[in-house]
């Protein structure tokens, strides 16, 4: 089996700093990969910022920024900003470095190699604000402006001399590779959505500006800079160090496992990445998944909505692992989904304060008064413990199929499942009912521990840092976190002693 995996975020424009749609699409990168490696796979987790193109051009102008001193210093927020959201990812790519350059040319030599690019004019439109092509059916007229139909965002007429990557003749070629298949775009309906744009026919793309300075130069013709999109997409393969296609990285890595975007940039990673790819003679990768929106009072959140949740006043606030849990469990991963401070709170509260938290003090608070921290014996497991001990063996493959599916609600509903079950099993089973049973109450003590353990290690990619406080108790690390040990229902060792936990997390008080 295939050990090694690969997953990716978009790269990000650092046209002004990180929003929670950025925050978004990393934290739920982040879960996936951190659930890989506690599997024992091999991961390469990728993110970076997109630093060319006309919209960075412009931002840095209205910063009286040269573009590349205003990238270092934007770019740099994006680098801050993964570590905020205690990322794991192994590289940060930034397309203004050179072995991006060194990628991305040798890609457009290939192609032209490969007679897939030729020299004629554009005349269309073009936003930049989306960094997108649109023919006139894609154009509509809005309080006198011309706007694309799709964003919303504004388009201006366009004529000038363009290569053109002869997507036309992918057509067939791509409905093959898509039948072939059927998991490379997901969810479903946004297969559906790519098929059918598809279907209807592919005009040939201007892979390149003459107007634009700001770039990555055509290396045929300086006269010319590369399209923005063929210059980002190709960060998956500069980070692998193609085109050395011997090296390690890339041998392992390529082709990518996951692809992660947001719905809106779909076009550019199910239909032209893989044609470009398959262009110049190079697998394309596995899957694209296509989350969507985070909105904020039913529209997207951005910048010129001026409805923005910041991630990092949200995270000075609440903390981090709140954020993360509440972002990957309350937005149905695949739909849009709205947040709120509100809801935030409340999830704070019921799930992280009340469920997660209150199982483990009161566990441990009774250990520390009854048996001094230190793990009893496990004695004999009756039905009820081998019952919530085995929810997780009967689940293991669920669980690990969920992910292979990014089916996030699946795994993290269990978990809450498993949450109730635990604290309910400790009420039930009444331990300080049984202090003339010792034997009873170890048992109940053990399984509960055993709980708690295993709990936390599948929480460990959705809240990692709390998760491990709570695994220190135990002594286990990071290092050693395995997905496997859920399976053991006799991991922890009888009469070791475990450390006091603090308080996980605080209640919010309504105000
Ligand atoms: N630079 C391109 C991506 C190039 S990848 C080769 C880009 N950058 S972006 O900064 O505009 O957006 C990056 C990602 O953030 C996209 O996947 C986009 O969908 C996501 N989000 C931006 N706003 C969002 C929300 N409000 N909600 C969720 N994600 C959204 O596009």
């Amino acid at each position: 089996m295939d050990k090694n995996f690969y997953i990716t975020t978009p790269i990000y424009y650092p046209s002004a700093k990180p929003h929670m749609g950025h925050a978004y699409s990393s934290i739920i990168a982040d879960f996936f990969a951190r659930f890989k490696r506690i599997c024992g796979y091999n991961v390469f987790f990728l993110t970076g910022t997109d630093e060319h193109g006309q919209k960075i051009l412009k931002a840095s102008e209205n910063a009286n920024l040269e573009p590349l001193a205003f990238c270092d210093l934007i770019s740099k927020n994006f680098q801050n900003l993964s570590k905020t959201l205690n990322l794991t990812n192994d590289d940060f790519i930034r397309t203004t470095e050179k072995r991006h350059f060194d990628s991305v040319r040798a890609l457009w030599k290939i192609l032209e190699q490969n007679d897939e690019i030729y020299l004629s004019k554009y005349s269309g439109w073009y936003s930049v604000s989306d960094e997108a092509f649109y023919s006139d059916d894609e154009v509509q007229t809005k309080d006198e402006k011309n706007v694309a139909i799709s964003s919303g965002s504004n388009v201006e007429w366009v004529e000038e001399e363009s290569y053109f990557f002869r997507l036309s003749k992918w057509q067939n070629k791509l409905l093959d590779f898509y039948n072939k298949n059927p998991n490379f775009i997901l969810p479903e309906a946004r297969r559906n959505e790519v098929l059918s744009f598809v279907k209807g026919g592919l005009k040939d793309l201007s892979i390149s500006r003459k107007s634009l300075k700001w770039g990555i130069k055509v290396p045929s013709n300086e006269n010319h800079t590369i399209y923005v999109w063929l210059d980002a997409l190709t960060n998956y393969l500069s980070a692998l160090n193609y085109p050395d296609t011997k090296n390690k990285l890339y041998k392992n890595f390529w082709p990518a496992s996951l692809h992660l975007i947001g719905k809106d940039i779909l076009r550019f990673h199910a239909v032209f990445w893989p044609a470009f790819l398959l262009a110049a003679k190079i697998d394309p990768p596995k899957k694209i998944y296509g989350h969507g929106w985070i909105l904020s009072g039913d529209e997207k959140m951005s910048k010129s909505k001026g409805n923005i949740l910041d991630p990092i006043d949200i995270i000075k606030e609440y903390g981090l692992d709140p954020l993360r849990y509440y972002l990957i469990k309350e937005v149905s991963f695949g739909n849009d989904g709205n947040i709120s401070r509100d809801q935030l709170e409340r999830c704070i509260n019921s799930d992280l304060a009340n469920n997660y938290g209150n199982l483990c003090q009161r566990v441990i608070s009774f250990l520390d008064k009854n048996l001094n921290l230190e793990i009893p014996n496990n004695a004999n497991f009756e039905n009820e413990d081998h019952n919530i001990l085995n929810k997780f063996d009967e689940n293991y493959y669920n669980l690990i199929n969920a992910i292979d599916n990014q089916n996030i609600n699946y795994y993290i509903n269990f978990v809450i499942n498993q949450l109730f079950a635990a604290n309910k099993y400790f009420n039930d089973q009444e331990p300080w009912n049984k202090k003339n049973d010792i034997k009873r109450l170890n048992t109940i003590l053990y399984v509960s521990l055993e709980l708690i353990r295993k709990i936390s290690i599948l929480l460990y990619p959705v809240i990692p840092e709390s998760a491990l406080k709570v695994l220190s108790i135990f002594n286990v690390k990071e290092t050693e976190l395995t997905y496997n040990s859920i399976l053991n229902n006799n991991f922890l060792n009888p009469k070791t002693k475990i450390k006091k936990i603090e308080i996980l997390f605080k209640k919010i008080e309504k105000k």
